[in-house]
């Protein structure tokens, strides 16, 4: 079975008592472990929404979801968090990175939570730091680092975490055009050495460099291809 499975998912929100958004409606996908995927889309088609549903930050309304071989859809409270916590990493668009802690404490913060002693969370930080090219850079804040940097610290705090799906929305959103390229750079790296990558774009030269491009429109994919990238 494949590492992300939807059935027939749709998320339907309630603005007023009369009108339904049908954010997603009745989407099935499938997303192998180790795939590399870009989800596009124009604004409203529901990208985040499905990024938030494959990242069990929200639960389809109906239909299943089939995460590494368990239905999701219908788990709530700490199961939920628990298969997330331990199988999702998010990267964010705005990076989300305390102000006032260094890169090195940002990334050994979810250790902390997970019950990680000291001495080893700062170690697995430390290389975690490390691994996206920021050894030079541990004991800066986030103020002191360009939005490529303060993203790449985002990304150690997620590989800390050793998740094998990394999902991210609009990761170089906010970066100019040359810390985006450092960061898809990475991406790629992280992808060929064997995570899952999810990857929300509007950036069509980012979209082209996937293997896999899935296109929403209304809640519905209307486009779901592989480009032919060896990668
Ligand atoms: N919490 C919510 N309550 C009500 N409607 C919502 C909610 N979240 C999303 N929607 C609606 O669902 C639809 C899909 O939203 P979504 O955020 O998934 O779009 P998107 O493709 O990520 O857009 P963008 O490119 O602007 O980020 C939109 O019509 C949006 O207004
Ligand atoms: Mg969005």
């Amino acid at each position: 079975m494949a590492l992300m499975e939807l059935r027939r998912v749709s998320k339907i929100y309630h603005e007023h008592s009369d009108r339904e958004v049908r954010a997603l409606d009745d989407v099935s996908l499938s997303i192998e472990a180790g795939e590399f995927v870009a989800i596009v889309g124009s604004s409203g088609s529901g990208k985040s929404t499905l990024m938030n549903c494959l990242g069990c930050l929200d639960t389809p309304t109906r239909g299943q979801y089939f995460l590494d071989g368990t239905d999701v859809a219908r788990m709530r409270g700490r199961a939920l968090t628990h298969i997330r916590s331990r199988t999702i990493g998010f990267i964010f668009q705005g990076f989300n990175l305390l102000p006032d802690l260094t890169a090195l404490e940002n990334v050994a913060l979810p250790l902390q939570y997970r019950g990680v002693p000291p001495a080893e969370r700062l170690q697995k930080a430390r290389e975690a730091l490390i691994s996206v090219g920021l050894a030079h850079r541990l004991n800066h804040r986030p103020h002191q680092l360009s939005g490529g940097q303060q993203q790449r610290v985002a990304i150690a705090r997620v590989l800390a975490a050793d998740p094998a799906v990394l999902l991210a929305d609009e990761p170089t959103g906010n970066l100019d055009s040359a810390s985006g390229a450092e960061v898809m750079a990475l991406l790629h790296r992280l992808h060929r050495a064997g995570r899952t990558v999810v990857l929300i774009t509007h950036d069509p030269a980012i979209a082209a460099s996937a293997p896999r491009v899935i296109r929403l429109q209304d809640g519905h994919i209307v486009q779901n291809y592989d480009t032919n990238l060896s990668v």
